[in-house]
């Protein structure tokens, strides 16, 4: 099979590109034979070493998550696909991922690909959907509540707002000034530029959501009402106020579970799913990708690679 891997951490020149041997299915996986994929900041992260006291990789490693193409093979005891089923993969961070013309994986990873997305969406859709998942789980939203989610424009914020929207929820979000109506585009009621304004006349809101953290973080506390909350996704560096504010900080735990992954998929369908599709490239251009990625050029979602 075709593939991008690495056999030491590194900058994006330690990838490589070329054949591997298309692996078989053991009991319990599906082989898949990948058409599009995408690729995330957790997989330039893990490729450059930056969680290697979290992740124990063996390597050499082939990155990516998230995929989407056609079942190939079946392992013993999988029930419940056939071969050319249409699905969506969200490889396990330690195994072998999506930058490849095939992968195998766990039946319990692999759900059908919605038929509302294009291939490049489809492709974007389970690591970012995810997490926006949790996020909104974790935040309990309600009809009628206010929010504000910081970083609206990215992968996770826009699933963030197209969620909260459904649910009847009020949006603010926060994104840089060019992306005012790519915003608003997601489902947000209302959006501030934080190149440009300043979003700290807000108040009384129920649960801002922060994907950017630090001085973004520390600024959050007084927009909130009392018992209010943040819901946050990674370890940003910030000291917890909540007590002295009177509100909670919460962490939004992801979860892989297949009724996650069953939730996002059925979300895509309803059509509140829209994953984001910055650009698309071949997967031969892996190396300049994840350096684009890591320079911050990669903006309003992710690189989708084409196989
Ligand atoms: N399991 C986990 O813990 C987990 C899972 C998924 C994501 N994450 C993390 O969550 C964050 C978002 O992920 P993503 O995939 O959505 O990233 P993304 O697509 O790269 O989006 C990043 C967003 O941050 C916004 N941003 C940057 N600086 C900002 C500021 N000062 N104020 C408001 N917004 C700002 C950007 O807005 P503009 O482009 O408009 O500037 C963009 O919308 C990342 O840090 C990622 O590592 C964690």
């Amino acid at each position: 099979m075709r593939a991008v891997w690495y056999e030491d951490y590194g900058p994006p020149s330690v990838l490589r590109v070329g054949e591997r041997d298309t692996p078989e299915p053991a009991a319990g996986q599906l082989r898949v034979r990948l058409l599009a994929s995408a690729l995330a900041q957790i997989d330039v992260k893990l490729r450059a070493g930056a969680l290697r006291g979290h992740f124990a990789l063996s390597l050499p490693k082939i990155p990516g998550r998230d995929g989407v193409g056609v079942v190939e093979a079946i392992g013993a005891g999988v029930f419940g696909w056939r071969v050319g089923d249409a699905v969506c993969v969200l490889a396990a961070p330690l195994d072998d991922g999506t930058s490849a013309s095939h992968i195998v994986c766990d039946a319990a990873r692999v759900v059908p690909r919605p038929e509302a997305l294009t291939l490049a969406q489809s492709a974007a859709l389970l690591q970012p959907g995810v997490s926006a998942w949790a996020a909104v789980t974790t935040a309990a939203l309600q009809p009628g509540m206010r929010v504000l989610v910081h970083g609206g424009s990215g992968a996770v914020g826009a699933l963030v707002l197209q969620h909260a929207r459904a649910l009847g929820v009020h949006t603010v979000a926060t994104c840089r000034h060019d992306h005012l109506d790519h915003t608003l585009a997601q489902g947000a009621d209302a959006v501030i530029a934080y190149d440009r304004e300043d979003f700290g006349h807000l108040r009384g809101l129920d649960v801002v959501f922060d994907f950017v953290g630090g001085h973004t973080h520390a600024r959050s506390y007084p927009l909130l009402r009392p018992g209010g909350s943040i819901v946050y996704l990674v370890a940003a560096p910030f000291e917890d106020r909540g007590a002295a504010h009177g509100v909670k900080v919460v962490r939004a735990v992801v979860s892989d579970a297949p009724e996650a992954l069953r939730g996002v998929a059925h979300a895509a369908r309803e059509g509140f799913y829209r994953p984001l599709v910055s650009h698309s490239v071949p997967l031969s251009e892996a190396a300049a990708a994840h350096a684009a990625l890591e320079n911050g050029q990669v903006q309003r979602g992710r690189i989708v690679f084409e196989h």
